[in-house]
């Protein structure tokens, strides 16, 4: 039987996963959309909530300040909730969350999109298979591009900390997530991040630029898209850079870089090993063992499709929900731990200091 669905948010994530369903009617059945720009059976997501609809999963992939309320009463109506990342948007409401799904049982899967590649399953499997032995420090970059942080992160709904969150957790949630996932149980036990926000801002604006790009603004800058605000005057807090440092008990030193203005977008890791190092870049994965030559693995460019990642969850999902098994815990603890590296950094780059628990 397919697992009846309600989607809420009907946005670009949404219709990703609304076009899996309609591609995979043996799998799901999409029982009620919610939408407020009209484009579904309901407007606001609460009226499909409190329908009496019978389903089993409820896909949430609204805005972020709208997530924890969103999940909790899918989670409280006993739904199975697939949630667009970030699953709140301060620690209090994760912690909120991961309580309920312990109360419940029903599942809380986070749209953590790129564990279910090929490319970083790979990456977990030559880790868990110890060819580069003991892995000592991890280097990750999220080079976000400067087309996408002004689109986005300037103009767009993640400009401002206060309404979503900051930029580590509301871009980074995915490489902190694949860390989480790399370090596996390794406790965490300081974390220290320095960032700051220094070119968005009105006084570094072009002299006599306008408000709004145009073709009658002198500045003709390379972040100029017709119609919108000026990136330097949106008000926008984010970061163009963040550094932060992740230490284990008894496992690798994490280095995590956040570029936001760079001319090249994608996620860039190096492994150091005791035995030999690994590197992935877009869609390519080498591997290098210690007088050994050099193997490499390609595959899809995350850029498509996240990689094969939109497809993998919910094939995921569905695996997951008819396999019989429950490990609903299991996998809000991981969830929640990405997210606590998020707050936890977060947390450092505002108070200047190292920071060992929240
Ligand atoms: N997993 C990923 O890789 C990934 C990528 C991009 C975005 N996201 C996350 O997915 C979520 C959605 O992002 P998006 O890019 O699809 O945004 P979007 O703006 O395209 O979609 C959000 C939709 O929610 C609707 N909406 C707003 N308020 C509503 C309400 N009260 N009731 C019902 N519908 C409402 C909007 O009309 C819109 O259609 C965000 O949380 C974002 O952070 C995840």
């Amino acid at each position: 039987m397919p697992i009846r669905t309600i989607l809420l948010g009907n946005g670009n994530r949404g219709r990703v996963y609304a076009d899996y369903i309609r591609r995979h009617p043996d799998q799901f059945e999409l029982v009620a959309v919610a939408d407020t720009n009209g484009s579904g059976d309901y407007g606001d997501w609460r009226k499909a909530l409190s329908k009496k609809l019978r389903a089993e999963l409820v896909i949430v992939a609204l805005p972020d300040r709208l997530h924890y309320a969103a999940g909790k009463l899918a989670l409280k109506k006993g739904c199975h909730v697939l949630m667009e990342k970030p699953i709140g948007c301060t620690w209090d409401e994760c912690r909120g969350l991961k309580m309920l799904v312990e109360r419940t049982g029903k599942y809380l899967i986070p749209g953590y999109v790129l564990r279910h590649t090929d490319q970083y399953r790979k990456v977990k499997e030559i880790l868990e298979a110890g060819t580069i032995g003991e892995v000592l420090s991890i280097h990750h970059l999220n080079a976000v591009s400067y087309p996408k942080t002004a689109q986005s992160f300037c103009r767009g709904q993640w400009a401002k900390t206060d309404e979503s969150g900051p930029m580590i957790l509301t871009k980074c949630s995915h490489d902190l997530d694949l860390i989480a996932w790399w370090l596996g149980d390794k406790a965490i036990s300081r974390v220290v991040s320095m960032g700051r926000t220094k070119l968005f801002k009105p006084e570094n604006a072009p002299e006599g630029s306008a408000d709004t790009c145009g073709s009658d603004c002198p500045a003709q800058c390379a972040f100029r898209e017709d119609g919108e605000k000026c990136v330097y005057k949106c008000g926008a807090d984010v970061v163009d850079y963040q550094s932060t440092l992740i230490e284990t008990a008894d496992g690798p030193l994490v280095n995590f870089e956040l570029e936001a203005i760079t001319a090249r977008r994608g996620r860039f890791t190096r492994f150091f090993g005791s035995k030999g190092t690994m590197l992935v870049d877009e869609g390519l994965v080498r591997v290098r063992e210690f007088g050994k030559d050099e193997v490499q693995y390609e595959f899809q460019a995350e850029t498509d499709a996240h990689g094969g990642g939109d497809d993998g969850i919910m094939k995921f999902i569905y695996e997951e929900l008819k396999s019989g098994r429950n490990r609903a815990k299991e996998i809000v603890e991981e969830t929640v731990l990405s997210h606590y590296l998020a707050f936890m950094a977060e947390l450092s780059r505002r108070i200047h200091k190292v920071v060992c628990k929240l």
